[in-house]
């Protein structure tokens, strides 16, 4: 449901500027994305045929007042400038700029170390997203809670099983005034299934003093912090003591800020009842490839292939790839730049990536085929199905956890008639024999 709230205006009659920015990462993290991320980092990754920073854009354009973008993180300045090049012509309202961390800052400390860039122009109010995120992104709804409630904070939720609940930020929320009453990041016991989607709303005078009192904190009482991220934040561990003014840079939304928000009763939180997902493992940018597409279904996008007897919707084709008119491909199947599927091809619930070539008659489920990779004639690539509601890649096989999608890294080969099932296989390898359940390094 959507709170039908008109937009806070100033006394000249314009809407109060907002701002967004987007927490993108850096090496170091997204390892978990691997052998994907040894070629490409994770947020320029293609997900129904965009990068994945690119959904949080396309949303974020869809906020009037927002003419501003910060893209944060310690990836090489030169990573997303022919991104931001790119999507300052499709999204010319925004300024998109790249602000690169000097080290992993953690998911607050690089907002307090570019606070001049982000409060220039004096927005009022600010959205954080964080990149390893797919869902609607319901932007103008957070806003209008934030408005309708003078927020000091406003947190996108969502619902997920019990067993799930303690991987994620959870919040405990009054179900009628949403005020958050309670945070706290992957706790060891159940206290809510409603988690942190990692996407908020900041109104500025608020939280920037917040996370100064947070450094203020830290300072009075130094001493070794290891966060419980779910890839464990390299530089949050530190033993020499000249690293002290570098460890209080760091400082986490999650761990530093939050749980002080819920205290001062200005906190909020927007449940969405649309899809939500992670992108943390290679194998689950195939769910966020499927949501996405079913999304651009819904908004009758005309970028998806016309559905016929061999396109079963949704399904993404790259303009200079080459389908044979006999392969089968979709539901939820996107097909990269050059790529070229064979005649009587299958392609199910898979991504295939740039330059990638599937031989005639090859089948590929549950499947990203990597940059270069050849899947031979009549082979099987595989992965097993899980159910749309589930918040992990990985299945239990003959008794050992395996990745429910296979993956090929770049330039692997398939050769004819041979059947991979639930591997993941690193750059450059041949498989010339069937493998199941194994990692091919
Ligand atoms: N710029 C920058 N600098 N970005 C960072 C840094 C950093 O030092 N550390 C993490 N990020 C970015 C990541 O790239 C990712 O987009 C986001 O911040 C969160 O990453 P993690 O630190 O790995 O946290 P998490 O994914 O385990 O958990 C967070 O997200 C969940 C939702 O996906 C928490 O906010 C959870 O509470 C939440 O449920």
């Amino acid at each position: 449901m959507s709170l039908q709230i008109p937009h806070r205006e100033k006394a000249n009659g314009s809407q109060a500027a907002t701002k967004a920015v987007i927490l993108v990462g850096g090496p170091s993290r997204g390892t978990r994305f691997r052998p994907l991320s040894l070629d490409l980092p994770k947020p320029l990754f293609e997900v129904a045929g965009h990068p994945i920073v690119w959904h949080c854009l396309t949303a974020i354009a869809k906020v009037p007042s927002i003419q501003e973008v910060c893209m944060i993180g310690y990836y090489d300045e030169t990573v997303f400038r022919d991104f931001i090049k790119d999507s300052s012509k499709e999204f010319p309202q925004i300024k998109i700029v790249y602000l690169r961390e000097y080290q992993a800052l953690g998911t607050a400390g690089g907002l307090y170390h570019f606070r001049d860039a982000i409060l220039k122009g004096r927005p009022e109010r600010f959205f954080v997203l964080n990149a390893d995120v797919c869902c609607s992104f319901p932007l103008n709804d957070m806003l209008a809670l934030f408005e309708s409630r003078d927020a000091e904070a406003v947190i996108l939720g969502t619902r997920v099983g019990e067993e799930a609940a303690s991987n994620f930020g959870c919040i405990v929320s009054d179900a009628h005034t949403r005020r958050v009453l309670h945070y706290v990041e992957k706790p060891e016991s159940h206290i809510s299934n409603l988690i942190n989607c990692g996407v908020y709303l900041f109104a500025t005078e608020c939280i920037f003093p917040s996370i100064k009192s947070a450094i203020k904190k830290r300072t009075e009482r130094p001493r070794l912090v290891s966060y419980p991220s779910s890839e464990n934040l390299e530089s949050s561990y530190f033993q020499d003591e000249d690293d002290e003014e570098k460890k209080n840079e760091v400082l986490r939304l999650e761990q530093d800020i939050l749980s002080d928000l819920a205290d001062r009763n200005q906190f909020f939180v927007h449940e969405t009842k649309d899809f939500w997902r992670q992108i943390k493992t290679a194998g689950s940018a195939v769910p966020a490839n499927a949501l996405y597409l079913q999304k651009a279904m819904q908004t009758g996008s005309k970028e998806l292939a016309k559905p016929s007897a061999n396109i079963l919707q949704p399904v993404f084709i790259h303009p200079t790839a080459t389908v044979d008119p006999s392969a089968k491909l979709g539901p939820n199947v996107s097909i990269g730049p050059r790529a070229v599927i064979g005649a009587g091809a299958r392609v199910k619930e898979s991504i295939v990536l740039e330059d990638a070539e599937i031989k005639h008659d090859a089948c590929v489920l549950y499947s990203i085929i990597g940059w270069n990779s050849r899947v031979g004639a009549w082979a099987r690539v595989e992965g097993t199905p899980t159910p749309v509601n589930s918040h992990t890649t990985s299945i239990i096989k003959n008794g050992v956890k395996v990745q429910s999608i296979t993956i090929l890294g770049k330039e692997c080969g398939v050769g004819d008639e041979v059947r991979v099932q639930n591997c993941v296989c690193l750059p450059f390898k041949e498989l010339k024999r069937d493998v199941a359940n194994e990692v091919i390094m």
